[in-house]
């Protein structure tokens, strides 16, 4: 069955083989509590414990009338018949289902499909709350599991029992499920701590991690400015045991001898990223924020993994520190002092950093262990519930008491604009007012504009160009161009659709610089015995001794002296030309009038006899 710490102690086995947590799981189940309202008979408080996946209503209750399905006990198979409500006045439904046949989250996506409300899952042996968890294993459940909007909560089996009981006698049993002291508010400051992992590639469940970041940012921030909450990222580490420091498994996937390590991305050592890859990334990302937090700015943070994720992925193969450190230029932050803080990962020494990371892991007072990624604890309890914008932000509100709320509680719309400090770390015209940054209600993000219907293509963070008709209009396309002395030169050309290219005299990349080209140090014009070359920007100068003419096409001088010969092609060129002409206006000549002769002789003919035919006619006359 899905429990989670059975399935991480098994994952942890199956997928490290060598590595060790620093402290098996000590795993706190997260619990709301549920009363019974009516009927009197079983009415009372019971706790239950909160699933980990759909939305948990932190902060508030709700009160729901319970049904059990006609069919199917244990929610394993679509419900054939409705959950919902038929009298619009009633309470809203939640579905009592049976532990057992299949994973938690199966039962509860069948039961949200046929309309319940939330679901209680009864246990089916006598044994202490557990929490209902989605295992990595069961890949189907990554189709749906982002899906599950409801709540849902394991209930102990005696408990299951008694509801039973009074459904048979054809009670209507009415429960009140209250999240509103499922976590703590201690002070005006919501902690909260994510843990996570650099790693991209481990399928649906890092995908939604990614997400969820990226969604979430926005509103972390807005928090983080705001000085309603403290954020620390937090990153799981593992250890290799002494007696295998040295062997092939830990050296992949471990730094500092063995200290700290993680799980090889694709679970294979000999090909694409090691461990060792993922804990320096992570790494780095503590430090990032780290170095950020010492300036006052920890929701840095949040960009830096979103852009880090975005800019550095493992299939681009570009998970590694050139890129690292190109994101972290872009948003301002001192690539030394992050570098600084890594220390040395080749070295036999520990890390303070990632020491103090795997104190962490360690569960005190009501928190448990972190054994389970991604893991969201919120004043030190961990949040139970899908990696989603509303509903992890639904419960770091539920930590404020209420009326202190920050205004991002109340509602989603917030005023902030990234893109006015440092351009948002995205990329920005030299020359024009185009800029890639964009400020959305996710935060910032770096995209190449359109701009007065010219679109812009590129990495938004680094370059963005200008492409279709119309471009060179804009910032000259992002080419080249100067004017010297009245006379200008672009690299942009309209006739292309995208590109620079310096214009002819001209050498360069045709973006940032095009340079003169000397053609007559380079010898490329101007060569014949009789002409003296001067150079001039863009183009140069030649001129020919004694008067001569200078013929560019044939880079040669002309005169009578020495041109002979091509004066004599030139009069021989003429010369046939004018021939041409002549014949060609006698044959047009010859030819025209001949036709019309012959058209009019054939229509006068009609009319009147012609010479010709009075010359046949004549001896008939003179016989008259
Ligand atoms: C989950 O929701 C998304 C968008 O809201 C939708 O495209 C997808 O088909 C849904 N998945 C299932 C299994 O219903
Ligand atoms: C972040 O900075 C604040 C104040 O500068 C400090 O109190 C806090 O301990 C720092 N947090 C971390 C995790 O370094
Ligand atoms: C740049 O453009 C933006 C929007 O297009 C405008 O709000 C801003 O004032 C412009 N800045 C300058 C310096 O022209």
């Amino acid at each position: 069955m899905a429990r989670a710490a059975e399935n991480l102690s098994l994952s942890v086995l199956l997928l490290l083989s060598l590595l060790v947590f620093p402290v098996f799981g000590r795993f706190v189940v997260e619990k709301n509590s549920i009363s019974v309202l009516s009927p009197e008979s079983i009415a009372g408080k019971q706790d239950s414990a909160i699933g980990n996946f759909g939305a948990p209503d932190y902060g508030g209750s709700m009160i729901l009338d319970v049904k059990l399905p006609e069919k199917g006990a244990d929610g394993c198979k679509p419900f054939e018949t409705s959950f919902k409500r038929m009298n619009p006045k009633a309470n809203p439904t939640v579905a009592l289902l049976d532990r057992g046949g299949c994973y938690f989250a199966l039962k509860v996506w069948n039961a949200q499909n046929a309309g319940a409300a939330c679901v209680l899952v009864a246990d089916d042996r006598v044994e202490p709350l557990i929490t209902m968890d989605s295992p990595q294993e069961d890949e189907k459940a990554a189709e749906y599991l982002q899906n599950i909007t409801i709540p849902s909560a394991l209930i102990e089996k005696t408990f299951g029992d008694q509801i039973k009981g009074e459904l048979a006698k054809k009670q209507t049993v009415t429960v009140k499920l209250d999240w509103s002291e499922s976590l703590p508010h201690p002070d005006e400051k919501v902690e909260y701590e994510f843990w996570t992992s650099s790693n991209d590639e481990c399928g649906a469940k890092c995908d939604a991690q990614v997400d969820f970041v990226k969604n979430f940012k926005g509103a972390a921030q807005l928090l983080e400015k705001g000085g309603y909450t403290s954020f620390t990222p937090h990153y799981i580490t593992w250890y290799c045991p002494d007696a295998f420091v040295k062997s092939k498994q830990c050296q992949s996937q471990c730094i500092n001898h063995g200290r700290y390590c993680a799980p090889d991305p694709e679970q294979d050592f000999s090909k694409g990223y090691d461990g060792k890859d993922v804990v320096t990334e992570n790494l780095r990302q503590l430090c990032v924020f780290k170095v950020a937090n010492a300036s006052n700015k920890p929701w840095v943070w949040w960009d830096y993994v979103t852009d880090f994720h975005i800019r550095c992925p493992m299939s681009e193969k570009k998970y590694n520190q050139e890129c690292a450190e190109k994101v972290i230029g872009s948003l301002g932050i001192p690539a030394n002092k992050v570098r600084e803080c890594m220390g040395n990962p080749d070295a036999d020494t520990s890390n303070p950093l990632l020491k103090s990371e795997q104190d962490a892991q360690v569960g005190q007072g009501a928190r448990g262990d972190v054994t389970i990624l991604p893991t969201l604890i919120i004043n030190d309890r961990q949040y139970r519930g899908k990696l989603d914008k509303g509903a992890v932000l639904k419960a770091i509100c539920a930590g404020f008491k209420e009326s202190t709320e920050p205004p991002v509680c109340l509602s989603d719309d917030m005023e902030t604009n990234e893109c006015l400090t440092n351009n948002g770390g995205c990329w920005k015209s030299t020359e024009a007012n185009i800029t890639a940054c964009k400020d959305t209600f996710r935060g910032r993000i770096c995209e190449c504009p359109t701009v007065q219907g010219v679109q812009f293509q590129g990495d938004g963070y680094t370059y963005c160009e200008a492409v279709g008709p119309g471009r060179c209009k804009l910032d000259n396309g992002g080419c080249w161009s100067e004017t010297r002395n009245g006379q200008t030169f672009s690299a942009c050309k309209s006739s292309h659709l995208k590109g620079c290219d310096c214009p002819p005299g001209f050498h360069g990349d045709g973006k940032k610089h095009c340079e003169d080209v000397d053609e007559c140090k380079e010898k490329t014009a101007c060569q014949c015995a009789d002409c003296s070359c001067k150079n001039k920007w863009g183009g140069y100068d030649c001129t020919c001794k004694g008067g001569l003419l200078y013929m560019k096409e044939q880079d040669t001088c002309i005169g009578k002296g020495s041109g002979r010969l091509g004066w004599f092609a030139i009069f021989v060129i003429v010369a046939a030309m004018v021939g041409i002409c002549v014949a060609g206006y006698a044959v047009y000549k010859y030819r025209i009038r001949s036709y019309m002769d012959s058209e009019i002789r054939a229509i006068m003919a009609q009319y009147m006899p012609l010479d010709s035919q009075s010359d046949v006619h004549q001896p008939l006359r003179e016989g008259l």
